[in-house]
């Protein structure tokens, strides 16, 4: 679109548009393949025509971004931002959550931008730890999972196994709507539960290109596939049996969850993904506002930031903040208001981001992800909005910290520095900055989710702000939250734990490991406890 073709801002084509939005992210653990399977799907949606673009691994071409060095050193991504492609008449929204073992508190933010979630699990594998915190955060916030196993081309595990342990270990309804045939490791295709059909899947050099398909009968299939048919047909009657049968209602409640079997790096059960994406994940749905009224979505443009990213572009110290439309028609150019200040912001340079890749964003609608730059002064939770009524959403969840470091600037001529950069990192949520009165007046102690949100703040700190800054890494790996304030005049803690204060005020209570914690409610009996629940 170019600047003269006027913008259709109507309310009837926020309405439309939005119903054409799927705005997800995939949750998984690192290695899973959530890259391959982005490219993938970006390759089925026909936006790249060779698998390798998006990723960017040795020796391939890559756009995964490289905004700072440390990024860049490590190969990994960092930014979180989205991946925007047409698929028949749905666009769709793919947020990026950074996945490395280091991965932080944004991984989880992004989670409040997104309707659904693709939970990305390797046949090898099953559930594992990154992808279980980032279940969590879902199951919190009511977020419908779809489930898709993965690597299903190399030896795995059990496809029947893999199903018990979803049911048995998150409490979520396996509801299978294809069956592999052929065991982990000799993938031929999938029984499509829908009608019974085997579609079988044909390898492309290298899985660089769409996999041909092919829908066969039941009798051929058996004919032409033999046992490995006749296993997957029984396994999938076990399903049946065992109260596995799709139910939608389960999938929106979020108690249930629809599985595939695929393969991303063969771009096998890749389309059955994409398709179910367009059918089934919500659309995006008016958001409620503190007051608790909900914006429709044809009311004036609003929207939240949920990711706020400094020195993305090295040759500008630039700042991005990435917000989700939640209502009306974002046009570049429109002024709007930032609710947490009451001040206007100029949205002259909108741009969609995805790895380095940038362009120019003319108008957006609700469920899409806009990237506004020059954006300083905006912070993570800020609600924007135009026009009347004002609308503010409620700011954005802290998550439980698991790494715990006092932090020091190493040259004290620099502390007002210091305590300028620690206060700037904390508006941005790059680390939850605490107070313990052990530590005294003032001297930071800096929580995070992943370790490597240590790593950025130093950087920004030295960078930003020329503070060179020591970290005193604390030995904390639990956290809960002080149930009655008053028991911490009480109770003491002795080395076993130590009391934080967050800035939103919420008492923490950390402890070295469980029998530290046991120990010290032994020892205090009625000290109350309670879980900081994820995304609170
Ligand atoms: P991530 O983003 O979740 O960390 O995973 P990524 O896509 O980088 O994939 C991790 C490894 O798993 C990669 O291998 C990738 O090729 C492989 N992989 C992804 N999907 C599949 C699949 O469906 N089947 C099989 N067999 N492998 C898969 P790598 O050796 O680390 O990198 P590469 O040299 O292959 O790119």
């Amino acid at each position: 679109m170019t600047a003269t073709t006027p913008v259709d801002t109507s309310s009837s084509t926020a309405f439309r548009e939005a119903s054409r939005r799927r705005t997800f992210a995939v949750i998984s653990h690192p290695d899973a393949g959530k890259s391959t399977l982005t490219e993938a799907l970006a390759l089925h949606a026909k936006v790249i025509s060779e698998a390798g673009a998006v990723h960017g691994k040795a020796g391939r071409r890559g756009v995964v971004s490289d905004w700072m060095e440390m990024e860049q050193s490590r190969g990994i991504s960092i930014t979180s931002a989205a991946l925007q492609f047409a698929y028949g008449d749905a666009v769709i929204n793919l947020l990026d959550t950074p996945g490395h073992a280091d991965f932080s508190e944004d991984t989880y933010r992004v989670l409040s931008a997104v309707d659904c979630a693709v939970m990305l699990l390797d046949a090898a594998k099953g559930l594992e730890p990154q992808t279980l915190k980032l279940f969590d955060v879902c199951r919190h916030r009511g977020i419908p999972v779809i489930t898709f196993i993965n690597k299903w081309d190399r030896p795995g595990r059990d496809a029947l196994d893999l199903c018990e342990e979803i049911k048995q270990r998150i409490d979520l309804e396996p509801m299978p709507l294809t069956w592999p045939v052929g065991e982990a490791g000799r993938f031929r295709g999938v029984l499509d539960r829908a009608d019974g059909s085997f579609i079988r899947y044909t390898r492309t050099a290298g899985g660089a290109t769409a996999a041909p398909e092919e829908r066969i009968e039941p009798a051929r299939a058996l004919d032409e596939e033999g046992e490995d048919w006749t296993h997957a047909v029984e396994s999938a009657e076990l399903i049946d049996i065992s109260g596995g049968e799709f139910d939608v209602a389960k999938f929106f409640d979020a108690t249930g969850t629809p599985v595939l079997f695929g393969s991303g790096v063969l771009n096998f059960g890749v389309r059955h993904l994409l398709d179910l994406i367009v059918a089934l994940a919500p659309r995006p749905t008016p958001r409620i506002g503190v007051d608790g009224t909900s914006r429709s979505l044809d009311a004036p443009f609003s929207g939240f930031v949920f990711k706020v990213q400094t020195g993305m572009d090295k040759a500008h110290r630039d700042q991005v903040a990435f917000a989700r439309v939640c209502s009306g028609v974002f046009e570049r150019g429109m002024v709007v208001t930032n609710a947490t200040t009451g001040k206007p912001f100029a949205t002259k340079y909108a741009q969609q981001v995805f790895g380095r890749e940038r362009t120019t964003l003319d108008v957006a609608y609700p469920g899409d992800v806009i990237g506004l730059i020059n954006a300083s002064a905006l912070r993570v939770g800020d609600t924007l909005h135009a026009g009347k009524p004002a609308v503010r959403f409620p700011g954005l969840p802290s998550f439980a910290p698991e790494h715990f470091a006092v932090a020091y600037p190493a040259d004290l001529s620099r502390a007002k520095q210091f305590r300028k950069g620690v206060d700037q990192l904390a508006q941005e949520g790059v680390v939850q900055v605490l107070s313990s009165e052990r530590r005294g007046d003032g001297t930071p102690v800096f929580g995070a989710v992943g370790p490597m949100q240590f790593e950025v703040a130093v950087h920004r700190l030295l960078a930003e702000f020329g503070c060179q800054v020591k970290l005193d890494h604390l030995p904390y790996k639990m956290v809960r939250k002080l149930g009655d304030p008053k028991q911490r005049a009480t109770t003491n803690l002795g080395n076993r734990g130590e009391y934080f204060t967050r800035a939103d005020g919420t008492e923490l209570v950390v402890f070295t490991d469980q029998t530290a914690l046991n120990v010290t409610l032994r020892l205090n009996e009625g000290f109350l406890l309670e879980p900081l629940v994820a995304g609170t």
